[in-house]
């Protein structure tokens, strides 16, 4: 299945783009929201974009483009070296859309899915440089570390069961891969858990992916980073896809307004229109918020 670019039009006008501009696309992706601003973007303009995913960039041609163009294969938490090494002091917009992409959530080797089997890695970007994966936490953590992680990144009202489910497996064997993961859940929950429409293994991942790839302490360092990158009069726009994640944006951006260095451009987070939600049911949890330095 294709990633559908989400909250297209409103991420980028919000970003309000002027053709001699400097923007980082922080989560390059499929280049659904590149495109869009390279588009905006005239001779002396310049695109930075960046994704931990080395494989987002092989499936991406930008076709004709105008304005300088860097394609950087690396996290976002380092925007700041990045910009330094491409001898960049300012920028005019940055924007951030959260999270994986449809073709990593099927890809059966990075293991984000709970739909299909494959190793238990949940690295965005190559495993290897990773401290530790998935199947680390769970075969070698404390349980009560991962039932926190549980409950803490997802929410999950089970994760003192599930935490518990897990310690008892692998008492028997070391649990390698996803289905063996998506089983265990499924017998730590109690009956009614299994009937709701999400996926009972859905928090579980969640959770773990977030902690594997550090991304809620990542968003913060990246928010105040980019922040302080940003010119007078420069837009951040961010699109979250949890709750968790908005209220680290929502509390941010709220900072950085107390403190007189910027203000919301909109009070409540944009969110899509029923058109994309016919089109794109993921669309349904993005929430968008902008920001303006002062
Ligand atoms: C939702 S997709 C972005 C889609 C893109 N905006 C588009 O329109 O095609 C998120 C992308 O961000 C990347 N990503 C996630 N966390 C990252 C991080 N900390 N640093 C850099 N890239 C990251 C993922 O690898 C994924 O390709």
């Amino acid at each position: 299945m294709q990633h559908k670019t989400v909250l297209l039009s409103e991420a980028v006008d919000g970003l309000r783009v002027s053709k001699n501009d400097i923007v980082v696309d922080a989560t390059f992706g499929c280049g659904g929201h590149a495109k869009e601003i390279i588009g905006k973007l005239g001779k002396k303009g310049c695109y930075i974009g960046i994704d931990t995913d080395a494989t987002a960039f092989n499936q991406v041609k930008l076709g004709e483009v105008i304005p300088r163009i860097h394609l950087v294969n690396d996290n976002f938490k380092n925007v700041s070296t990045i910009l330094d090494s491409l001898n960049i002091r300012q920028v005019n917009a940055i924007l951030a859309d959260l999270g994986w992409r449809m073709e990593q959530f099927a890809d059966t080797d990075k293991g984000f899915s709970f739909k299909s089997d494959g190793p238990l890695y949940m690295t965005f970007g190559d495993p290897k440089n990773y401290d530790f994966t998935a199947e680390d936490i769970i075969n070698d953590w404390d349980e009560h570390v991962i039932a926190d992680i549980l409950f803490g990144y997802a929410e999950e009202r089970f994760a003192r069961r599930i935490a518990k489910g897990i310690v008892t497996a692998r008492k028997v064997k070391r649990i390698t891969s996803t289905f063996e993961l998506v089983k265990i859940v499924e017998n730590s929950l109690p009956k009614i858990a299994l009937n709701k429409k999400i996926h009972p293994a859905t928090k579980t991942f969640q959770g773990l992916r977030i902690a594997v790839n550090d991304e809620l302490r990542v968003l913060e360092q990246f928010i105040k980073d980019g922040f302080s990158r940003l010119a007078k009069g420069g837009n951040m726009a961010i699109i979250t896809f949890h709750s968790i994640e908005d209220r680290i944006v929502k509390l941010s951006f709220r900072e950085l307004v107390k403190a007189g260095l910027g203000e919301l451009k909109n009070k409540k987070p944009i969110t899509s229109s029923e058109e994309e939600l016919k089109a794109n049911p993921r669309a349904r949890s993005a929430k968008l918020r902008i920001i303006k330095k002062f």
